[in-house]
């Protein structure tokens, strides 16, 4: 269904609760509803927003339009966790209501100040040639959960040289003063980032363009953070416009980091290595870090990405958020682990050891629709292994090594209903090691698989059968000698 702009720009209070009754129906009908995973009670999830700990409590806001599984006008959606892993649905957090955010209370972050928390956002407006006016605001959200809006925007105009794509601020403390980067797009059509400094939260000043090696990388970067991490700097965006290289880039937009020397805040200068990719598989776009109460970095995605259709739309509702994911830096590069608190959501185990030569074995017990499972595969001649998992009738999501190209790979061409096909089903990433390790959350529609404790992940939607729950296990080409360990998973554990 085309969605018209009138549609799409409804406000939320124009509609019936019968009507959200309906479509929260259809919502539930849905065969591809998550098990464990932050998802919307009806419409549209992205990016994750405000990530932080707060009052004793992990607040997560995400991008959210109530209404369908269309980008419309979009709010902030919150929820709440003492552990990362149970979530607790607070409800809708700020709304569209002036004239600095009537088109969208577009993404952003939050930060701790004076016992209170500070949502800092991108107010979205359109004027009536629908050309965007972008504004900074800022909202204070007190112990009780309350949300008071600012009357006016916190950054009112664009700085001369940047156009009117200027959003997702990111706000840190450093010392006395606050800083914010804020994803930006040069006149002449190319991305960066740009940062501010503040007394306050309240005044801010334009320090200057972030300056990087990436004078021309994509047309526009969404969604920076930056953060320091064993005394070196990183900083995260999502830059789209990138042409696809050998196996990376190749999805709609791409969202990836660079580490290096720590940011200097008075030359606005970033000195660093090379943009690598945070994840390798199909859906993951916009990531927020947040540090928490015990100093880990614990980094958030929208499993999804603009544009693309998916096969829950016509059941309402679209996408999820990642598994939050704890930081490290190892040899310049950001390795990803899921936390520690997910061993909460284990149940009924099983485990189980062989030697596979050429072939493709099931072992007992092990299938499912949700469920944790380790896979190591160490001692291998073969040329391929792997597992298949979601495996029914004509249906199976592969991971496996290539040892003849020394590369991780993730195939969904077969995992269920089709689609984004025209970005490509497979997905690879070189890996140079001995033995091979997969950790793989399988919720109901998504795969999540940690390579080596971290090295790589490969995130992706799928959308298989219900009845879809085989595992298999195989060696093509030689041998192979396989640990496995699976554990039911529940929210309710
Ligand atoms: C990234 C993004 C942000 C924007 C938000 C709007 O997915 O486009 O740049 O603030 O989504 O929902």
């Amino acid at each position: 269904m085309e969605w018209t702009k009138e549609q799409r720009y409804r406000k939320i209070d124009d509609v019936t609760e019968k009507e959200i009754q309906a479509l929260a129906q259809l919502v539930n009908q849905c065969p591809w509803r998550q098990s464990f995973h932050i998802q919307p009670v009806t419409g549209l999830l992205n990016d994750p927003n405000g990530f932080a700990y707060y009052n004793g409590e992990y607040h997560l806001f995400y991008q959210w339009f109530p209404l369908g599984p269309v980008h419309g006008l979009k709010h902030w959606y919150h929820t709440k966790s003492n552990d990362f892993v149970h979530w607790e649905n607070v409800g809708m957090a700020i709304e569209p209501s002036n004239d600095y955010d009537s088109h969208g209370v577009y993404s952003g972050s939050a930060l701790e100040h004076e016992g209170k928390l500070y949502l800092l956002y991108t107010g979205n407006t359109r004027d009536e040639n629908w050309n965007r006016h972008p504004y900074q605001c800022l909202a204070v959200m007190n112990e009780n959960g309350a949300i008071t809006k600012s009357d006016n925007p916190v950054i009112g105009d664009v700085p001369k040289g940047y156009t009117d794509h200027f959003r997702d601020p990111k706000v840190w403390q450093q010392g006395e003063m606050f800083y914010t980067v804020i994803g930006a797009q040069r006149e002449n059509e190319s991305g960066c980032v740009v940062l501010y400094q503040s007394p306050n939260l309240q005044d801010w000043q334009f320090v200057g363009e972030v300056k990087t090696d990436l004078e021309y990388f994509g047309y526009m970067w969404e969604c920076p953070d930056y953060f320091e991490m064993d005394e070196q700097g990183v900083l995260i965006f999502s830059p789209q416009g990138l042409e696809a290289e050998g196996d990376a880039y190749h999805n709609i937009y791409q969202s990836g980091y660079v580490i290096g020397q720590q940011l200097d805040l008075e030359k606005s200068e970033l000195t660093h290595g090379r943009f690598q990719e945070l994840d390798r598989g199909f859906d993951f776009y916009a990531p927020q870090t947040t540090l928490d109460a015990n100093g880990r970095r614990i980094l958030v995605g929208w499993m999804g990405l603009p544009e693309i259709d998916y096969p829950t739309d016509k059941n309402g509702w679209a996408h999820c958020l990642t598994l939050p994911r704890e930081l490290s830096i190892k040899d310049g590069k950001l390795i990803q682990q899921p936390v520690d608190e997910l061993t909460l959501l284990r149940g009924k185990s099983m485990e189980a050891k062989k030697i596979m030569n050429h072939e493709t074995i099931t072992l007992d017990g092990f299938e499912g629709e949700a469920y944790e499972l380790i896979v190591e595969f160490s001692a291998n001649t073969a040329a391929e292994f792997g597992l298949e998992l979601r495996v029914g009738e004509n249906e199976k999501t592969i991971i496996k090594y290539d040892a003849a190209e020394r590369k991780v790979v993730f195939d969904r061409t077969y995992s269920g209903q089709p689609f984004a096909e025209n970005f490509g089903t497979v997905r690879k990433c070189k890996l140079d090691a001995e033995i091979i390790s997969f950790r793989i959350f399988v919720d109901s529609s998504s795969v999540e698989v940690f390579v080596n404790d971290g090295e790589e992940v490969f995130t992706g939607r799928i959308f298989p059968n219900k009845n879809s729950q085989g595992i298999r296990l195989f060696a093509h080409g030689g041998q192979t000698s396989v640990k496995a360990v699976k554990w039911e998973i529940s929210s309710d554990n």
